[in-house]
Order: structure tokens, then C-alpha cells, then sequence
């Protein structure tokens, strides 16, 4: 079986005490919450509501990631510790993505920023009712993500169980953890 878990708690490994982190469609927020049991301070985006309930220092922006980052986070933003990515970017357009989303991270990247992205290179097996729109060779992410230093780079496949737990699915995902430079 896939292992799903893996790739996040090495990345989730990687962030220190106290810092700043950005989760980019947070989804229900389970990894922002991990992320925050570190003591750091997460911005969650997604275009979903807020949880009810909030750990301390934890903000949540209800915002369409497609607006771009300078449309919800402030203009004299101090940048972040570490980005999440995760299970987002194969629903958005992908030229945006490549030449626009991906780009502009940097923009907020503190020294030793470090990004966790998965995305996938095919849609799963079974397919979702509406196949994802935007499909993702690693080589074409790490095009984007110019000034990072990859330092994990994968595509995998395997049989793992759905984000709700209820289906199998035969998943390809596209992993990058990248480090941006002091
Ligand atoms: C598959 S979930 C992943 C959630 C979480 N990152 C995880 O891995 O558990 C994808 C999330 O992306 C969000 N999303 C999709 N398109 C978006 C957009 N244009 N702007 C903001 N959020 C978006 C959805 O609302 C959903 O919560």
C-alpha cells in the first residue's frame, strides 16, 4: 500500500519551533494544525470556511488561490518559514500555475524557506466523477521554482485509500520538497 503519510511528516519534520508558515489549500486544515502543534504560526488559505475553531496563532483566509498571493496577504508581508502545497494545484489551471503561482512564492520565501508541494502526474484509478483539470511532471514544478534548491524530488505510484478514507484509489503523485537559499 501507498504510503500517503510519509512525504508530509518528513516535511513536517523539517519545521522549526516558532516559526512562519503559509498552507496553500488547507482543505479542513489537518496539516495546518499539525504544523501549529509545532508552535508556528500558519496561514491556512483555501476558498473553504474556516474550522470552527482555531489553535493560537493559527489565521485562516477564506480567498481563491487564483487571485494570486498579493491579493489576500498584506503588501509588506514578512515572508515564511515554510509553504505547504499540498493536493492543490492539479485543480487550478496549469499555466497558471507554472508561470505565475509557482514563480511568485518566492516573493515570500524567508532564507531557508522550505516548500512541501504533491500534486499528481495522472488522475487516479478509479477516477474522481470529474477528473482533475492539471496534471504535473516533476521536472516541469521544479522549472517553476526557480531559486529553490530541490532537496526531494519524486514521482510515485501506488494503492492508497482516498482524503475521506471511504475509497481505494491507485494514486501518482508529484513530490517536491524544495529549500530556498540563505
Ligand atoms: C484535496 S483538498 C487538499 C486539502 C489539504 N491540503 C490536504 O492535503 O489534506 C484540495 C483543497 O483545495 C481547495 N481549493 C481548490 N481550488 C482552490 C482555489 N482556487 N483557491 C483556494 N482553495 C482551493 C479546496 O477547497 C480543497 O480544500
Amino acid at each position: 500500500m501507498l504510503d500517503t503519510g510519509t512525504l508530509r511528516l518528513k516535511f513536517i519534520a523539517l519545521i522549526n519551533r516558532g516559526s512562519d508558515g503559509l498552507d496553500l489549500g488547507a482543505g479542513d486544515g489537518r496539516w495546518a494544525f499539525v504544523a501549529s502543534s509545532k508552535q508556528a504560526r500558519v496561514t491556512a488559505i483555501d476558498r473553504q470556511p474556516s474550522p470552527d475553531s482555531l489553535p493560537i496563532g493559527m489565521r485562516w483566509i477564506q480567498a481563491d488561490v487564483c487571485n494570486g498571493l498579493s491579493s489576500f496577504l498584506e503588501s509588506n508581508h514578512s515572508g515564511f518559514d515554510f509553504m505547504m502545497c499540498w493536493n492543490l494545484i492539479q485543480f487550478l489551471p496549469h499555466d497558471y500555475v507554472t508561470d505565475n503561482l509557482l514563480p511568485s512564492l518566492a516573493q515570500y520565501a524567508r532564507p531557508n524557506c522550505v516548500l512541501g508541494l504533491r500534486t499528481f502526474w495522472r488522475n487516479p484509478i478509479p477516477g474522481f466523477a470529474n477528473p482533475v483539470p492539471s496534471l504535473y511532471r516533476t521536472n516541469e514544478l521544479v522549472r517553476s521554482l526557480k531559486g529553490w534548491d530541490i532537496i526531494h524530488k519524486e514521482e510515485i505510484e501506488g494503492d492508497g485509500p482516498s482524503l475521506d478514507g471511504t475509497t481505494m484509489r491507485h494514486w501518482y503523485f508529484t513530490d517536491i520538497i524544495a529549500r530556498f537559499p540563505s
